[in-house]
């Protein structure tokens, strides 16, 4: 039971109080359970109630009750149109009943079984865009008066203060329940697929480092999956919950570079009509993955430097330093211990940057995963085509299977996409893998050579492979393959490899 003196300081307080919850719904179940007690007291009422209409089966529960009957009346159900709290919800429409008795609408069900007695009702509909979802209601005055209009329309000013604040906690819900999902398909896409050993280790080596903040070198061919270990790297951490900003370092040119890592203030120069916030900043307290970071250039290698030293940074035209507390990760697909040695790359910021070094390997280095990624991309295509039952027969895996993969995993998605597009629909054929087969792993390995052209289609490869491992050295690659200088010019001049 409420006093019968109501303090209107305590009522205004609550509605500042109230006015704050709405805004940021902190705890939706909290927040109706004061909307409706300090509507209750504001009224004088003997007790009150806030129904939600359940959409699946169309009935009205109790959600808040107050008053000395509230844990028993939180047991009922209210059909659609039963009653007058169901009437109110059918119709959308406020409603208010001086005498119960008198009016058929009652539902008395409820009051006598739980013994409370009830002589008036006001009741006012909860609407989210013209949808009714629920009602709130009082039952008669503590001072035994009759509830009045002016009850009637302060209630309702509840009642839309508690719809919306329902309507911002179902938004808040939706919005974290498809954040999720889109979470979770973004893993989904970011999976690294692969049994080899070989993967397997580079796997178990980058979950190892996720938990530490060093900041990470991945080296590794083109479209060897670098930016997904990056991916792996950063949502296996403790700042999976943070962002991870990506950055091409070789997409921009330096100045564009420089506005893009560290931002720019406003009127920083031409065309800086506000403030920027660089990607560093984006970054705090998450992960920047510096893909390509071999293509820097010397100007922008000293200032990623700095920031990596100090900790701090300045937003281009701006001279307050902002410290940031950013993992860094990079990826690179160049010789950068050669870009060092030549002197292209900084040494200094190559050992700030490589305090853990993985190496992704190449695809032909664990050809083991090639059947498990062929199905993998297969599954995806043909679900975008709605191919259900295409399968990849024998001869395009092994024609897979003795490729050498010069693009890696990136080729191999290609491949086969391409051969779902190209394909009959039912099955992957060699032939739809044509720019494999003219590319076999071991050159000569084809039937219809003789022996004699299979041997020269080995030789030519086997020479272009020694005269590129050496920069096109002819004396290095001579000696590599135990022959005479002299000799490999013949053989040059014969294949016409020059
Ligand atoms: N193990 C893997 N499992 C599934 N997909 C993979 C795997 N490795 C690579 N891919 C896919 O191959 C493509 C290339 O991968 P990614 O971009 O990570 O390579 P990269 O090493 O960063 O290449 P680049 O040096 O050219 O930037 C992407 O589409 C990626 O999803
Ligand atoms: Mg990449």
């Amino acid at each position: 039971m409420y006093s019968k003196t109501t303090n209107p300081d305590i009522s205004i307080d609550r509605l500042k109080e109230i006015s704050t919850w709405v805004s940021s719904v902190q705890d939706i179940d909290q927040l109706l359970e004061l909307i409706i007690e300090t509507a209750t007291r504001m009224m004088d009422a003997k007790a009150s109630s806030l129904l939600l209409v359940d959409k699946k089966t169309n009935k009205l529960f109790f959600k808040v009750a107050t008053g000395e009957k509230k844990v028993d009346v939180k047991k009922f159900e209210i059909g659609m149109g039963q009653g007058i709290a169901g009437y109110v919800a059918e119709k959308g429409e406020p409603l208010l009943i001086p005498d119960v008795s008198s009016d058929p609408r009652w539902y008395r069900e409820i009051s006598d079984s739980i013994g409370f007695k009830t002589c008036s009702i006001a009741c006012v509909p909860m609407k989210i865009k013209g949808e009714t979802i629920g009602v709130v209601e009082i039952i008669d005055k503590v001072t035994g008066d009759p509830i009045q209009k002016e009850d009637l329309k302060i209630l309702s000013v509840f009642a839309d203060l508690a719809a919306l604040a329902i309507g911002n906690a179902r938004k808040i819900a939706n919005n974290k329940k498809e954040l999720k999902n889109l979470k979770k398909e973004l893993d989904h896409r970011y999976e690294i697929i692969g049994e080899s050993d070989t993967l397997k280790k580079v796997i178990f080596d980058a979950v190892k480092v996720a938990n530490s903040k060093a900041s990470t070198l991945i080296l590794g061919e083109s479209g060897t999956g670098k930016e997904l270990l990056a991916r792996l790297i950063h949502r296996s951490g403790l700042r999976k919950d943070q962002p991870m900003i990506v950055l091409n370092c070789a997409a921009l040119p330096e100045t564009l570079l420089e506005d893009e890592l560290f931002g720019h203030e406003k009127g920083a120069y031409t065309g800086a009509v506000g403030r920027k916030i660089g990607k560093f900043e984006l970054a705090d307290g998450g992960t920047i993955f510096l893909d390509e970071i071999g293509e820097m250039s010397p100007g922008m290698q000293a200032k990623l430097l700095r920031i990596l030293q100090e900790g701090v940074f300045y937003r281009v035209g701006g001279n307050k330093s902002i410290p940031v507390d950013v993992r860094v990760i990079s990826a690179t697909n160049k010789n950068i211990a050669n870009e060092v040695s030549e002197g292209r790359f900084r040494e200094d910021l190559y050992y700030r940057l490589n305090v853990v070094e993985i190496h992704m390997p190449p695809l032909r280095e664990r050809m083991d995963d090639i059947p498990f990624l062929a199905q993998y991309f297969l599954n995806i295509f043909k679900q975008e085509r709605g191919l259900s039952h295409l399968a990849i027969s024998k001869g395009a895996m092994n024609c897979m299977l003795v490729y050498d993969w010069p693009g890696n995993v990136r080729e191999l998605k290609n491949a086969i996409e391409r051969a779902v597009v190209m394909g009959n629909g039912i099955e992957i054929l060699q032939e739809d893998l044509p720019n494999l087969a003219s590319n076999p792993k071991y050159p000569g390995m084809e039937v219809g050579l003789t022996l004699k052209e299979a041997i020269d289609s080995f030789k030519k490869e086997f020479i272009t492979l020694n005269l590129k491992h050496t920069s096109g050295n002819r004396s290095l690659a001579a000696q590599a393959m135990c022959i005479q200088r002299t000799y490999l010019s013949r053989l040059i001049s014969k294949y016409d490899l020059h």
